[in-house]
């Protein structure tokens, strides 16, 4: 693992990435003083906001969010090793995004047996290229990454950098009996094995890992809508869910509609949308209440101890997920998620 990072480069892939201020992306460009002390650091380049790449952006910049990036390098190495690629792994990557990650899994397999999907044309293109330059020519492809691929099916190993509320179907159908799936699921990283009655099962990393979604189908709204409704006293400010424990916990007791612009929960189902604010006051709108379930949650959450990810279980079948956890007087609890 470590040999693959020092010697798969990561600054071919990112020429030009995006820095934040203020709510504006602009870019920052190989030639500037800091771009490469950036490029080694341990951060998230993003590479593109609103399906604009940084290398098209105006000195201006770009009011958006961002759609693809390079992921923090210290989450990619966590989770390579829990892929466990060995040479001649068939492996299967949704989100190429700059192809960096993919170019550790060729050196980690062998650029012949590794696929990668995005869903653009013109990313799966730049990388394709950035990843030849580097001396790797793995099967870039633009497509559904929810479909997975089913021409270079099955597959040993299948890791996305996307995050998805469930396992798709068809990664299951795709990955080989005894193969591992590793994925972001609910701010968590899961790791699960592919097992011989097509199910899979496995545990989450202990660490936070925030991804951009999987978009497919119908475009879910990438911003939040305006704050608008009655505001109520909480006992728990919007800070609550920066605890990764309590985001992960939060997440199973909301509906499967429920995205999160920030701080903001918005149920694409009903229209609700929850504001809170750091000083315990929430501005709600739309028929429920959703930061009801926040707290009801974090009253639970505080009951059971802080449970952290890594206690937690995970088991995807084709039709239904479950998330399950202990408690340390035996308690069990399951929840059924991403449905
Ligand atoms: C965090 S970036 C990937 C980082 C990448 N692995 C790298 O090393 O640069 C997430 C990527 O997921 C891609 N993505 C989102 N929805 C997708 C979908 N339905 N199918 C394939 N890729 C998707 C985005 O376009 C984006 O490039």
């Amino acid at each position: 693992m470590v040999e693959a990072f020092l010697n798969v480069p990561r600054h071919p892939f990112v020429p030009v990435f995006y820095r934040e201020a203020g709510g504006v992306h602009r870019p920052r460009r190989d030639g500037e003083p800091v771009w490469l002390r950036e490029v080694y650091a341990d951060q998230v380049l993003v590479t593109e906001v609103d399906g604009v790449p940084a290398e098209d952006a105006g000195a201006g910049g770009v009011n958006g969010v961002p759609t693809s990036s390079s992921t923090l390098p210290s989450l990619m190495a966590d989770m390579l090793d829990a892929l466990d690629v060995r040479p001649g792994d068939r492996v299967l990557e949704i989100g190429t995004g700059t192809g960096y990650n993919a170019a550790l899994l060729c050196h980690l397999a062998g650029a012949a047996v590794v696929t990668t999907v995005d869903r653009t044309e013109q990313l799966v293109a730049t990388a394709r290229i950035r990843l030849r330059e580097v001396g790797f020519e793995p099967a870039v492809v633009a497509a559904d990454g929810a479909e997975g691929l089913p021409a270079g099916a099955p597959y040993d190993r299948i890791i996305a950098t996307c995050g998805v509320r469930r396992i798709p179907r068809a990664w299951l159908d795709q990955c080989a009996p005894g193969g591992l799936i590793v994925a972001p699921i609910g701010g968590a990283v899961a790791r699960l094995t592919k097992l011989p009655d097509g199910r899979a099962a496995g545990r989450f990393l202990h660490r936070p890992a925030a991804f951009m979604p999987l978009r497919s189908g119908p475009d879910h709204p990438t911003r939040a809508p305006g704050m608008r409704g009655e505001r109520r006293d909480s006992r728990i400010g919007a800070r609550v869910l920066d605890d990764p424990g309590f985001s992960f916990w939060a997440g199973l007791h909301l509906a499967p509609t429920v995205v999160r612009h920030g701080h903001v929960l918005h149920d694409l189902a009903d229209g609700s949308a929850a504001y809170p604010d750091g000083s315990s006051t929430v501005t709600l709108t739309g028929p429920r209440d959703l930061w009801r379930t926040v707290e009801a949650a974090h009253r639970s959450w505080l009951d059971q101890n802080r449970p952290r990810r890594e206690w937690f279980t995970i088991e995807a079948g084709p039709d239904a997920q479950h998330i399950g956890y202990t408690a340390p007087d035996g308690t069990a609890i399951s929840w059924p998620s991403g449905c």
